[in-house]
């Protein structure tokens, strides 16, 4: 059975028993602040079970793409040593939201392992919660009896809180679980041991495939927990082990969810892998398919991620994207021998392989490729630097042991790995001072967890029940009551309240455009929303303080001015958005957006720097648009397939509903919830300011609108005044400026003549001064000469002879400097260097400066002490 059939019986089945299919989130997440992946496949619906929204259906399955590699569940440091860990992995799932409970979801998931998949019942282990008298959960009787009449009763484990007691996050909804384990070892080894006592015991045959955990409370910011209002399903099958148990493979890696990613790093490396079948394997060929599976494994964590519309980067999710695909990097490296781009290579393959089902990968491969070779040549680069570096911190180390907060320097700056670190220098017979170096990682752990410290209450609910609607299309003001209100204490921002309201017309941050400002009115007072964001499908109101009566009614009135400034953005931003496919070509795709009260920032897929005449055409085309007095034509709630057919463009890693928002001016239409100007002659005018690269075929282009589009002119148009009158108020001001630089090249020229006349003057009266000390040709003096004539002087000087050591200072513009020439026999001869002559003489006149070992120069800040310095001089000859 193939992976592409496991995966549709999987979701035919659940179909078959009432359920909604539904498409994967995207992996990265973009509406909650406690999470930074969907690291399960219940992510997506959490709001569904805190009762904050309600789902399209009571029954929904899927395949969710996941990532375990941040937060709470965190693989990343096992995948490749084992068999069965992934950073990216598809999570199968079905639930029940208030519909059905343990009986269902138990049936089921025995009825489609054994009679659908039909594995082996005696293969199969199942694990029922043991309770926990702490927490106040009680023995799951009900699961157990419901198992008991599915399988032997010695095939029912019970687990602890540890292994059954299933918990997103923190906070948030969690239950107990009870979970299915498949035993895939050869009727030889089960004869040996029993499967049971293996289960939960890291036994890479002896594995967990599903999780089926039953949703009934709450956990609180307190560590306590709540009875959530209704009971629900939450399960997750882990798809490549399902494959595994299916295709009769004892590694995920062996079945063909892997294997053609394999055969391609074989063919670029010339290496092989061997599968989990080969017996005794050389320690050799061990790491190389460690290193193979690392890079496999790595790719599709990065590809799929890069797919969804997150680039790697130096913060949050971006950086956690950069760590996965440089671990591979670093494999690829040191174990598969490449020290060129290849695994960008890989996603040809992930693309053929699992385009059909996740259609992302298939349109996005070029842009994915991209961004990973220009990943893979940066940080080679990287490791290059870092080999280099390695190398003088060994040769400046004189014991056997090299210092911890050495390697930590690397690590930190350089990003260099530290496994690799401790392996070049096991090479070169040092040791490394772990210890050294784990307490430099734990005090900047400790440092960045304290700079990033939130702690987040629970939510005080003033009015229960009640979803907040929001009706800021519409209106900028509206009658409001306070549902609910949390506090939050961060190191950043302090104290802050969030703020929820039964409905609101503030527009939360979201799709590029910042979070609305503005008041809350009562009888008696008046609150500032400082900004508006979403929490899943929560707005949330950001408050310093919570009025004094919180019960009140009030006014939420947002800030109209600031608000139109984002608008005019907004709708600038779809303008160029269609200028850019009109004029560089439909290849043009968002990437990231930013639209504030000041300007707007786009980012989009494209391979080459704009030109000076595209820009110009960019502009030209939305200011046309401008002037058209293009009139906004909103249409909500139109079902997503009518909308994307009658040409709205829809984004990658967006999550979309059934039913969407789509805005449109003129030929210009996408599907966007951000707030509009009703008619494009609002905007004014458009002015592109900056253009560059993001990352590799990624575009940056910021612009302004209206208001700061007069200030930029305005700016102009001042300093041009100025000019002006610096000028004398010419009557042509750019004629002026040029018979001005004209006649700054002949002054100049006429300055070097004088110059090289007054050197020529100076080197006779100077040629009689010099002194001969030890043999060597002597002289430090003060000369009245610019920079250019000391040096030009120096060369002068120098050519009388092989012997000569010269000091000159200048004091020209008041800026003090001194030239030191070394004739380059003495160099050699002597061992003298003018680089640490200017080093050591430029003290005396605060300054500094180098140069080469027979020609250098320091500038300093202290005239005074010239002096002092030409008297010194004569030291390093004597
Ligand atoms: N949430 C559970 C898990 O991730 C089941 O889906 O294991």
């Amino acid at each position: 059975m193939t992976s592409q059939d496991v995966r549709k019986q999987f979701l035919d089945f659940f179909a078959s028993k009432g359920h909604l299919i539904v498409p994967s989130a995207p992996i990265v997440l973009k509406d909650d602040p406690t999470l930074m992946f969907n690291n399960s496949g219940m992510a997506q619906f959490k709001e569904y079970f805190l009762g904050n929204a309600t789902p399209k259906s009571n029954r929904i399955a899927d395949t969710q793409k996941c990532l375990r590699v941040s937060g709470k569940h965190n693989d990343l440091e096992d995948v490749g040593f084992d068999t069965y860990h992934h950073t990216m992995f598809e999570m199968l799932g079905n639930w029940s939201f208030g519909d059905y409970f343990k009986k269902e979801a138990i049936n089921w998931a025995w009825e489609l392992l054994t009679e659908v998949y039909k594995i082996p019942k005696e293969n199969l282990y199942v694990s029922v919660f043991e309770g926990n008298p702490e927490e106040n959960v009680p023995f799951d009787q009900e699961a157990w009896d419901i198992w008991k009449g599915l399988i032997d009763e010695d095939r029912i484990i019970l687990g602890n809180k540890k292994d059954n007691f299933w918990e997103m996050g923190d906070q948030g909804p969690c239950g107990p679980c009870s979970e299915i384990h498949v035993d895939l070892r050869s009727e030889e080894e089960k004869a040996l041991v029993s499967g049971k006592s293996l289960v939960n015991n890291d036994h890479p045959q002896v594995v967990e495939i599903w999780n089926n955990v039953f949703m009934e409370f709450n956990r609180k910011a307190d560590g306590s927990l709540e009875k959530l209002p209704a009971q629900h399903v939450d399960t997750g099958m882990g798809f490549e082990r399902l494959c595994m148990a299916l295709q009769g493979k004892t590694s995920n890696y062996d079945t063909d969810v892997f294997t053609p990613l394999i055969e391609k790093v074989e063919q670029i490396t010339g290496l092989k892998y061997t599968s989990n079948e080969v017996l005794n394997i050389s320690e050799e060929q061990n790491k190389t398919n460690i290193a193979i599976r690392v890079v496999v494994d790595h790719v599709r964590a990065v590809a799929f991620a890069i797919a969804d519309g997150q680039l790697p980067s130096n913060t949050g999710a971006g950086y956690v994207i950069r760590r996965i695909l440089r671990r591979a990097i670093r494999y690829g490296f040191t174990f598969l021998n490449i020290k060129e781009p290849f695994i960008n290579q890989l996603v040809a393959v992930l693309a053929n392989q699992m385009g059909e089902f996740f259609p992302e990968i298939k349109s996005q491969q070029q842009l994915v490729t991209n961004v990973i070779r220009e990943e893979e040549a940066s940080f080679l680069r990287t490791l290059d630097q870092g080999l280099q570096l390695l190398e003088n911190v060994v040769t400046e180390t004189k014991t056997a042991t090299v210092s911890g907060t050495k390697a930590f320097e690397l690590y930190d700056t350089f990003g260099f790995p530290i496994d690799l670190t401790a392996l070049i220098l096991r090479e070169k017979g040092f040791e490394l001072d772990e210890a050294g170096f784990n307490t430099a990682m734990q005090a900047q752990k400790a440092r960045s967890r304290a700079a990033s410290e939130v702690s987040t209450e629970d939510w005080s609910v003033l009015i229960p029940g009640n979803v907040e609607t929001f009706v800021g299309y519409d209106q900028s003001e509206s009658d409001v009551k306070i549902t609910r209100i949390r506090k939050i204490d961060s190191k950043k921002d302090g104290i802050l309240y969030q703020i929820v309201l039964n409905n609101t017309p503030f527009y939360p941050e979201g799709g590029g455009q910042v979070g609305d400002k503005g008041t809350l009115v009562s009888a008696n007072e008046t609150i500032e929303i400082i900004d508006t964001k979403k929490e899943n499908n929560l707005i949330l109101h950001f408050a310093k303080k919570l009025p004094e009566n919180v019960n009140a009614s009030f006014t939420a009135k947002v800030n109209q001015d600031l608000r139109n400034l984002s608008s005019r953005n907004h709708s600038a931003t779809h303008l160029m958005h269609q200028a850019l496919r009109s004029i560089l070509g439909t290849h043009v795709e968002q990437k990231g957006s930013l639209v504030n009260p000041t300007y707007l920032r786009f980012d989009f897929s494209h391979f080459a720097k704009m030109t000076e005449t595209e820009l110009q055409q960019v502009e030209d085309f939305v200011n046309a648009r401008i002037q058209e007095q293009l009139p906004l034509i909103e249409r909500r709630n139109i079902p997503f397939a009518q909308a994307v057919q009658e040409g709205a463009m829809a984004l990658f890693g967006e999550k979309y509903g059934d039913e969407v928002r789509a805005i449109k001016f003129g030929e210009s239409m996408e599907l966007c919830g951000g707030i509009h100007v009703k008619n494009t002659a609002e905007i004014w005018h458009f002015k592109i300011v900056s253009e560059g690269a993001v990352a590799a075929g990624i575009r940056r282009v910021e612009a302004i609108t209206s208001d700061a589009v007069k200030a930029h002119f305005a700016s102009y148009e001042n300093t041009l005044n100025e000019v002006k009158i610096a000028l004398k108020n010419p009557q042509d001001i750019l004629k002026a400026v040029h018979s001005m630089q004209e006649e700054n090249t002949k002054l100049a020229k006429q300055i070097e003549a004088l110059v090289k006349d007054k050197v020529k003057n100076l080197k006779a009266g100077l040629t009689a001064e010099i002194q001969e000390i030890n043999g060597i040709q002597f002289l430090a003096k003060q000369v009245d000469l610019n920079p250019e004539g000391a040096k030009d002087l120096a060369y002068e000087l120098g050519n009388l002879g092989n012997n000569l050591f010269l000091v000159l200072a200048t004091a020209d513009e008041e800026k003090p400097m001194l030239t030191c020439y070394i004739s380059k026999e003495l160099v050699a001869d002597k061992n003298l260097n003018a680089g640490q002559v200017v080093r050591e003489l430029g003290k005396f006149i605060q300054g500094g400066g180098g140069g080469q070992p027979f020609f250098a120069t320091a500038g300093g800040k202290n005239i005074a002490g010239i002096q002092n310095a030409l008297e010194k001089a004569v030291e390093f000859v004597k």
